[in-house]
């Protein structure tokens, strides 16, 4: 158990947001409530207790001010920038918030190569900058770094799979990466907010977490091995990749520049977290590769 009770999730009805606050209900120790724009049109359980907010400071002083919270969890969507994110965090310091969870949930941005390939991130880099000027012995911070998310991926953008035209892209070398599934995520924040020595061993940093360890070739097998279907494979390479999309980046073409991302997840093992992962730590499962195939690309293949 910790001293973590009442716990604001703020974006509780976007794709994590939804997960995690279903992850959150479950646990006894927990009382929920969410933070949701005036004009959202998104819907929750009865049994939370729903705030709204234009994230305004006056707005928010309100907000603060009707509960004392103990733990903020911001799953905002991350084209808003850093100001509304800002906003949430001064807020919460100031009502006596003990720990702050921002919307970060994705490369490992306090490595400075990463973070000049995915520039579009910089307001995430910012946001962890900004807690660690205003942490304190009352007020903690955790930044959960998850890698690519794997079963969304899996169904929202194949994860370099055409699935249909049975076609596989594959990036030069056979890098290992980690990827992680929103069932892990929502595990690692219930798990991590709920027990006081995982609260303590957490506080003020950049938490790494996975699911599974891959690399293209072994994901590649997996998926043949599972679907029984045989995939073409489309050979990239690397540098051609990133020198297309800078010149994407400086066109403004941000759809182009996205192959970036992929330059900061398979170039010189950027996006392998296994050695540095807080997994054991908080508890987290260890991942079935087969089963999660067998789960999120049998229906769509
Ligand atoms: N690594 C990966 O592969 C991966 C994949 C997906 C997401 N992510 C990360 O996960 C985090 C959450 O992303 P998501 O896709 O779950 O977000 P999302 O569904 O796009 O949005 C989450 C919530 O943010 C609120 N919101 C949207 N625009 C806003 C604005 N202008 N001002 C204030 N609130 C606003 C909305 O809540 P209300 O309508 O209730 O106000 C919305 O439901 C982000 O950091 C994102 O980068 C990572």
């Amino acid at each position: 158990m910790s001293s973590i009770k009442k716990v604001l999730i703020a974006g509780a009805s976007g794709t994590l947001g939804q997960s995690t606050l279903a992850e959150f209900l479950r646990v006894e120790q927990f009382d929920v409530f969410v933070l949701t724009r005036p004009d959202s049109k998104k819907t929750f359980p009865d049994s939370v207790g729903v705030l709204k907010t234009d994230y305004s400071p006056q707005s928010l002083g309100e907000v603060f001010s009707s509960q004392k919270f103990d733990a903020v969890v911001s799953l905002l969507n991350r084209s808003i920038g850093s100001e509304v994110e800002r906003a949430l965090i001064n807020a919460s310091k100031t009502a006596g918030v003990k720990r702050f969870i921002p919307s970060d949930f994705g490369n490992d941005l306090a490595n400075p190569e990463v973070l000049s390939l995915c520039s579009w991130f910089s307001p995430k880099a910012k946001i962890v900058d900004y807690l660690k000027e205003l942490e304190s012995g009352s007020f903690t911070w955790s930044a959960l770094i998850t890698g690519p998310f794997f079963d969304w991926g899996l169904q929202n953008h194949g994860f370099d799979f055409d699935f249909k035209a049975r076609k596989f892209t594959k990036y030069e070398g056979s890098t290992p990466f980690t990827v992680t599934n929103v069932g892990t995520i929502t595990k690692a924040l219930v798990n991590l907010l709920s027990d006081s020595e995982r609260l303590r061993d957490t506080a003020n940093k950049r938490v790494y977490i996975s699911t599974h360890l891959l690399t293209q070739d072994k994901l590649l097998s997996a998926v043949e091995k599972v679907t029984g279907a045989t995939f073409e494979v489309l050979q990239v390479s690397l540098e051609e990749t990133e020198r297309k999309a800078r010149e994407s980046l400086a066109s403004g073409d941000m759809v182009g520049a996205f192959g970036l991302a992929k330059v900061a997840l398979f170039k010189n093992s950027y996006g392998d977290f296994s050695k540095k992962q807080s997994n054991e730590l908080l508890g987290l499962p260890q991942g079935d590769l087969e089963a999660d195939l067998k789960k999120y690309v049998n229906p769509i293949l």
